[in-house]
């Protein structure tokens, strides 16, 4: 039985070779990298919405260096934990962007023997068709994080990385005593970067416990801190590329930053599990 819902009518969504049809016959096509797109048009608020083409490539560029390999390492642990000897475990990662860090999670629970089915959910198109030409064996979904196209209480583990969190609609898709599970950026995260980029530091960073509450019984909070070189200008350039400072930074600051040809940074993350009540 598959998970996924029609986005015209609700309906269940199968897969048949290349497309996915629900019984009202509403049609699919899969696009050529293997990937469906189930976000309507009259639900978009812009032509191309997600991170654009450049900055998929400079996170994928950036992670495929493995200097976030730790996060996922902490994560797919604590997910593996999580799980026990459970099987048939069905996990949405939204907000997956190129899907690094989803496939991390699906290589780990394969080499333990853990049988479940992972879904990634991007509203960027771009994003999805990255991730689907990389990663052949996972179920990849252009989508809205706020109208999922997935039935309701059907998913063990929400996971939603560094992304747009919608509370309410990730209750929905949940099963009752399933975890969504958020990684957000820490007070010290690139510190460095700002720093470098901005003449007064700002240290605000933003806690998702603060919006989940409703609902959800929170379990805890794992941080995940550390420094790390970065090997070259092509990495710092990649890195501030993929982050927000991309679209906010003072021009005489990003030159700063991108003249510099190494940089230790600071990675701190906070990994915050809350339960479905
Ligand atoms: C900072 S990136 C993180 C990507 C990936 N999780 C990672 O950590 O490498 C944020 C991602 O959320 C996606 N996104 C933003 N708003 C979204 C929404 N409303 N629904 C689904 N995805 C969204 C963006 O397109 C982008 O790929």
């Amino acid at each position: 039985m598959s998970i996924l819902r029609c986005p015209v009518c609700q309906e269940e969504l199968n897969k048949t070779n290349k497309s996915y049809r629900c019984k009202k016959n509403h049609t699919f096509d899969m696009g050529k990298q293997g990937y469906v797109n189930l976000h309507m048009s009259n639900e978009k608020k812009s032509k191309n919405p997600g991170d654009d083409r450049e900055m998929i490539v400079s996170r994928k560029n950036f992670l495929e260096k493995g200097y976030y390999k730790k996060i996922s390492e902490t994560l797919n642990e604590i997910i593996k934990k999580e799980i026990g000897d459970k099987s048939g475990i069905n996990i949405l990662d939204i907000g997956c962007g190129e899907g690094y860090y989803t496939n991390l999670l699906r290589d780990n629970l394969n080499d333990k023997n853990i049988d479940s089915h992972i879904i990634g959910i991007d509203i960027s198109k771009d994003g999805i068709i990255h991730a689907a030409r990389t990663y052949k064996e996972i179920e990849w979904v252009v989508a809205s994080g706020s109208n999922l196209p997935i039935a309701n209480e059907s998913l063990d583990y929400v996971i939603c990385m560094f992304s747009y969190i919608d509370p309410i609609e990730y209750k929905r898709v949940l099963k009752k005593g399933g975890k969504l599970i958020t990684v957000s950026t820490g007070e010290y995260h690139l510190v460095e970067i700002k720093e470098v980029v901005y003449d007064k530091l700002k240290m605000d960073y933003y806690r998702p416990t603060q919006d989940i509450l409703d609902g959800y019984n929170y379990k805890g909070l794992v941080n995940v801190r550390y420094k790390v070189d970065l090997e070259g200008g092509k990495d710092i350039k990649n890195l501030f590329d993929m982050t927000p400072y991309r679209w906010k930074s003072p021009k005489d600051g990003v030159e700063r930053l991108l003249r510099l040809s190494q940089l230790k940074i600071t990675v701190d993350v906070n990994i915050d599990i809350f339960e479905k009540n």
